[in-house]
């Protein structure tokens, strides 16, 4: 796959996902609708998945929402744990090459190469996160990045319209 195919493909999923936000679905059905799209349009991205903040949780924790892929172990995860975690209690997005090579990596499948974390942010305050993981090295690229922080916008944004 070539960098232009790659660019290309994500701004066909981009308008996929607009065309999702202007049909005016809740914040629900926008998860929903971006985990499919990204799982079936995206053929790296293996697992797919919102976590969210439990409300009212003290310590934080991170809950899983949709997912597409397989069932993970993983349903609930405290801030101090994991690359979701780290995302989560950073506000920032965390890419992993290998994940292999992160010692803060809770392992969903065996078949797991790289991961992207990028949280949700509702006004100004880190709400949840949505996590991929794809079975080859290094999946994502700048490309990705932008694509999937769009999508975590977007939530974001709707989640605040609630
Ligand atoms: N790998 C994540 C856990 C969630 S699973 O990937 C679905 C982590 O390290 O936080």
């Amino acid at each position: 796959m070539t960098t232009t195919s790659n660019a290309s493909k994500s701004d066909e999923v981009r308008n996929a996902i607009d065309r999702l936000h202007s049909q005016g679905r809740t914040a629900d059905q926008l998860m929903a609708g971006i985990t499919d799209l990204l799982n079936e349009q995206m053929l790296k991205y293996n697992w797919v998945g919102f976590y969210m903040l439990e409300t009212g949780a003290n310590p934080p924790v991170l809950v899983l929402g949709h997912y597409r892929g397989a069932m993970t172990p993983h349903t609930r995860i405290p801030l101090n744990q994991g690359i979701c975690g780290a995302a989560a209690s950073s506000g920032k997005t965390v890419v992993v090459d290998d994940v292999h090579k992160d010692s803060r990596y809770l392992a969903c499948s065996l078949e797991t190469k790289s991961e992207i974390v990028v949280p949700v942010f509702v006004h100004g305050e880190v709400a949840g996160e949505l996590d991929i993981d794809s079975h080859f090295p290094a999946a994502f690229g700048d490309e990705d990045r932008k694509l999937i922080e769009y999508c975590a916008q977007l939530v974001g944004k709707r989640l605040e319209s609630a």
